[in-house]
């Protein structure tokens, strides 16, 4: 069982985690994207088999999604580090379908990956973004992250095009100063609430 959320339109949406047994609308849900957001993701997951690998068990990735009537409609992990000089920081990833976006779903997922952060006593997150990701830079902004390096040409995005990388980074009570920032302007207007 999940956990209920209201959406700032009042759509309801389950909150889970994202298992084997999601391979199929999982594989849905990535067929989906619109072709800009397929481009930056890391993996190409618009091939069946990779999304298959990428639900496998591992012990340094935690999974979720939101889930409407059977359909998954936001994809989001927690990488962990737990050994090496990188243990205490998590890498955030938020993936929302189109129909979904603008919603606070977004925060809502990053919410929910925040308490798995502390639970793992995670001090600080970081993301890593080429730099057309724009909108997923704003979420970003939003939650605290401060942009911390550009690396030029860096990656290659699913096109075979080279991109610069950008790493953001954001320690963890500050994301939750950010997030019940969030929650309590929309409380206010009645609307993205956990019930
Ligand atoms: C980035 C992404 C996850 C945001 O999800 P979302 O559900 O639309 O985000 P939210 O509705 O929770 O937005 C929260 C806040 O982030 C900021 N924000 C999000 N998208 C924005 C956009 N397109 N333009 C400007 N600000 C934006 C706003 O401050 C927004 O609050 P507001 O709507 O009250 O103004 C979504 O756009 C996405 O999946 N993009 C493609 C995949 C991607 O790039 N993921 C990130 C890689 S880890």
């Amino acid at each position: 069982m999940g956990k209920p959320i209201k959406l700032r339109d009042g759509t309801s949406v389950e909150v889970r985690a994202l298992t084997r047994a999601d391979a199929d609308e999982s594989f849905a849900f990535f067929q989906k994207l619109q072709p800009e957001d397929q481009a930056y993701l890391r993996v190409k997951v618009i091939d069946r088999k990779i999304v298959e690998q990428r639900l496998q068990k591992n012990a340094n990735v935690r999974r979720i999604a939101a889930v409407v009537e059977g359909k998954i409609i936001a994809d989001a992990a927690l990488e962990l580090n737990p050994y090496g000089w990188k243990r205490h920081l998590a890498e955030y990833r938020i993936i929302v379908a189109s129909d979904y976006k603008r919603l606070g779903l977004g925060m809502v997922m990053a919410g929910e990956l925040y308490e798995l952060a502390i639970k793992e006593k995670v001090e600080e997150m970081v993301v890593e973004l080429m730099s057309p990701q724009v909108e997923a830079k704003k979420i970003f902004e939003r939650l605290g992250f401060k942009q911390e390096a550009v690396m030029k040409n860096m990656v290659m995005d699913v096109n075979g095009r080279k991109q610069d990388l950008i790493l953001m980074r954001c320690n963890l009570d500050e994301i939750w100063n950010k997030i019940e920032t969030y929650y309590e302007e929309f409380e206010s207007l009645g609307s993205l609430e956990t019930v």
